[in-house]
């Protein structure tokens, strides 16, 4: 049956740009390759009847699996509500991948696009899709072009039980949130609908659809081969680190790590920062180093960036670049966001501290329509806290 594939074996850790300290592991690019070390045991055994759709459904309820792309909503629920929808449904993997900081998605696709297409068929195949989608950030060119050889060499081998295709994404930060993408996909202006309707009631084209993330999907043939238990146990997720740290990279941490343990995995040291940004531009600074990285705590934890910032870094002009960040890529749709997202960048240029201020601006922008604007001011209400405490 071959070898498992744990993350962890051929990939990290790794660091991204910095060449000969960490060489990047072995991508494997080759469907051989991928079959060798224990790839496609499942789709070939679903392929043959020998497994149900329903039995990857109980695997993954099972195994717990949290969605990877931030916001953390139990990846079963959504697959059974999608499975229970009149056909047609579709599955579109979220691949747009726009928070800074995060370069998992990307790294998966570009390094293990045959893991992430066996964990989408085997995602397609457990809800039924008729029609899968790789919504893929334009910029990813290498990711397009070796998504597409491995699309094919599928196919080739009688392995793609699922028409699949990659739609190349509109670019924006926006395009990420699952209905502007879905928007996007149908031509249409990327802006956010109003939910529910859930996509998994009505997605792309008014169908169920599955709109799930890279890492998500790309955990279901290991959840399979590992068994739901083991992989369970371990709950690994995969932590984007940079900034001040000395081997910025990838790493595969299990889910509970505490900030400072995943710091010194990346050769930082927290006694020399003066914060860390966590989630990404959607995220919050912390100095909370005891903080255990999991879903649902005291801080976001979005879809794993980690950014170190050194006792020399001007937070504020962090901040900056932040709230100019989020000006720009408001689409406009809603009221609040456009509005708030500008009255930041002025209140972050002036260095406003009034909490109040901060307060009436966080209150404003909770109204928005969607996590863009939501989540706005998280960075600049926390700076303000880590300010307090120090
Ligand atoms: P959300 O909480 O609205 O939804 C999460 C997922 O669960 C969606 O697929 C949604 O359709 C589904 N869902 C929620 N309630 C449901 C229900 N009752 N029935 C069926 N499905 C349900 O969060 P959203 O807006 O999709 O994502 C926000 C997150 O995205 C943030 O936490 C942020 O960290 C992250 N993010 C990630 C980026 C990246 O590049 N990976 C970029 C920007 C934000
Ligand atoms: Fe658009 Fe911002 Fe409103 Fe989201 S919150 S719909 S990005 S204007």
């Amino acid at each position: 049956e071959g070898r498992l594939i744990p993350f962890k074996e051929f990939r990290l850790p790794f660091a991204l740009g910095h060449g000969d300290r960490l060489l990047p592991p072995e991508p494997i690019l080759e469907l051989d390759r991928y079959e060798a070390l224990g790839g496609l045991v499942f789709l070939r055994r679903v392929l043959k009847n020998l497994l149900a759709p329903e039995a990857i459904l109980e695997a993954v309820e099972e195994a717990g699996l949290l969605g990877r792309g931030g916001a953390a909503f139990p990846a079963h629920i959504k697959m059974r509500a999608v499975a229970r929808g009149e056909p047609p449904r579709y599955l579109v993997v979220n691949a747009d991948e726009s928070e800074p900081g995060n370069f998992k998605d990307r790294y998966l696709l570009e390094h293990h696009p045959f893991l992430v297409l066996e964990g989408m068929l085997l995602a397609a195949l457990a809800v039924g899709a008729s029609q899968v989608f790789l919504y893929v950030r334009d910029e990813f060119e290498a990711a397009i072009l070796g998504l597409e050889k491995a699309i094919h060499q599928l196919e080739e081998a009688g392995l793609l039980p699922v028409p699949t295709q990659v739609f190349t994404s509109g670019g924006l930060y926006i395009c990420g949130e699952e209905t502007a993408l879905l928007e996007s996909m149908e031509g249409k202006r990327a802006e956010p609908r109003l939910k529910p309707p859930f996509p998994v009631e009505k997605g792309l084209w008014g169908r169920p659809t599955l709109v799930q993330n890279v890492e998500t999907l790309a955990n279901l043939p290991l959840i399979l081969r590992e068994g739901p238990g083991t992989w369970r146990a371990k709950e690994p997720k995969l932590f984007s680190i940079t900034g001040d740290v000395a081997k910025p990279g990838l790493y595969e941490l299990p889910l509970g790590t505490s900030l400072e343990d995943a710091l010194r995995k990346a050769e930082g040291v927290p006694e020399g920062l003066k914060a860390v940004l966590l989630s990404g531009a959607a995220g919050v600074f912390t100095r909370d180093f005891a903080f255990p990285l999991r879903y649902k705590g005291r801080l976001p934890l979005g879809a794993g960036a980690i950014v170190a910032f050194g006792k020399e870094v001007d937070l504020w002009e962090v901040l900056l670049g932040l709230a100019e960040f989020f000006r720009e890529e408001s689409c406009g749709k809603c009221f609040p966001c456009p509005l708030g997202t500008a009255v930041q960048v002025e209140m972050v240029r002036r260095r406003e501290r009034n909490r109040d201020l901060v307060h009436h601006l966080g209150q404003t922008l909770k109204g928005s329509l969607c996590g863009l604007g939501q989540s706005a001011y998280w960075a600049y209400q926390s700076l303000l806290e880590v300010e307090g405490a120090a």
